[in-house]
């Protein structure tokens, strides 16, 4: 994010209150610049479709659509807020586990992309083209093997056992489906076994960025696939859609190359799928901090030093996973200790970072940073309501969302 001083820290705060979002247009069109031309210097084709789930603000997401990306949603109600913000049906890619019956028809009269992720969406889908009397285009969601521990993934057709296979089959002996894309996203994190201490949820560690070779991976097995069906039932594959899940964008061209040369490689020059990609977290991670305000300093009979802030994991939920970077200004004398930060919830696990720093007293401003990706749209109101969001668009600072108030409840 487009550097944010002591003084800025202090002067929003006083203004809008604390605790604060304060999200950065700069950082998001730069972001979105730089993961769209990383993809696009090496591929003719490519479509940038911003992940929704990962923060839906609209005063954010006028931004990334105006630079030109599609929406990824994940269900009806993302599906709406993208047509609310004039986003047409055809430049919306609609994925998830659920979606209605009247979002399915809609979506396809708006010739919104449809990623199916199941037997069930499947006969919905059928029912539909035989009430419309037409065949009905459609993309399937994979899972597969490539190397990295997704967990069971339930997102989708497994393509390894055969059953996206059996998909493909029905689909071309009832002539009602006709599948035109390959969907797949290798999940945000990767999970991996951990006893240390150090993480917040004990027990278990989320590593992002994965290795950019379980991409070339998953594009190399999707080709095959692609290759096959085309001999087989003479289905062309219009579209691949790679997912998210991608590193901070100045670590992104191993996975350019990852995925790109498969596809490159597997089929005729004349012939190249688009290529479509759902970033959430690289264009939007970085793009925002939270203020926050020491409420109180404490020191624990072991000598441990601990603050409480007025933001915790109702604002920060990916605290249970990590623990967030903290910045704090003023340039202090004293001695920088290992200092737990305790939000102001009634829960022993309300803790977001722990961090070197030095004594603080109430009253004192620290910056949690690169908070944009899975925080706001994640957090709640358990004891405290949602705070201002403020975005900074080169000279406009604006609210993009207000503090929520008891009336907001009645
Ligand atoms: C289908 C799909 N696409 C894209 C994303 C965005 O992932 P990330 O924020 O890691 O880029 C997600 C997130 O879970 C997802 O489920």
């Amino acid at each position: 994010m487009t550097n944010i001083s002591d003084a800025q820290v202090n002067v929003f705060a006083e203004k809008y209150g604390s605790p604060l979002f304060v999200v950065s247009a700069d950082s998001i069109k730069s972001n979105l610049e730089t993961f769209k031309a990383g993809f696009c210097n090496k591929y003719p084709k490519v479509v940038v479709a911003y992940s929704y789930k990962v923060n839906y603000l609209p005063g954010l997401l006028d931004v990334i659509h105006k630079q030109g990306a599609w929406a990824e949603v994940a269900s009806g109600f993302e599906y709406g807020i993208a047509r609310k913000l004039n986003v047409p049906g055809e430049s919306i890619v609609f994925n998830g586990p659920h979606k209605t019956k009247e979002e399915l028809e809609k979506a396809i009269n708006e010739r919104a992309i449809i990623n199916v992720d199941h037997f069930d969406e499947i006969c919905q889908l059928e029912e539909i083209a035989s009430t419309l009397g037409k065949t009905v285009n459609i993309g399937i969601r994979l899972n597969m093997e490539v190397g990295i521990n997704q967990l069971p993934d339930r997102f989708g057709f497994n393509l390894d056992s055969g059953e996206a296979a059996h998909v493909v089959t029905r689909c071309s002996e009832n002539g009602l489906l006709n599948i035109t894309g390959l969907h797949v996203h290798l999940t945000s994190y990767i999970v991996e076994k951990e006893s240390s201490d150090n993480i917040p949820a004990k027990g278990i560690k989320l590593i992002w960025p994965k290795d950019h070779e379980a991409y070339r991976k998953a594009a190399e097995k999707m080709v095959n696939f692609a290759k096959e069906i085309r001999e087989e039932f003479g289905i062309k594959i219009e579209y691949m859609d790679m997912g998210g899940g991608f590193p901070t964008v100045e670590g992104i061209t191993p996975y350019v190359d990852a995925i790109v040369e498969p596809i490159i490689k597997g089929f005729n020059e004349n012939d190249l799928p688009v290529l479509i990609l759902e970033p959430g977290r690289a264009i939007v991670s970085d793009a925002a901090h939270l203020i926050t305000t020491v409420v109180a300093a404490k020191e624990f009979p072991s000598g441990q030093r601990a603050v409480v802030v007025d933001a915790g994991i109702n604002l920060l939920p990916t605290s249970y996973w990590k623990y967030q970077d903290i910045e704090f200004f003023k340039q202090s004398e004293q001695v920088y200790e290992g200092t737990i930060v305790y939000g102001p919830l009634c829960l022993q696990t309300d803790i977001i970072s722990k961090a070197e720093l030095p004594e603080l007293s109430a009253g004192d401003r620290l910056l949690v940073k690169n908070v944009g990706a899975y925080n706001i749209p994640q957090s709640t109101t358990f004891i405290y309501p949602r705070p201002t969001v403020l975005l900074i668009d080169g000279n406009d600072i604006r609210i993009i969302k207000k503090r929520e108030e008891i009336k907001d409840l009645f």
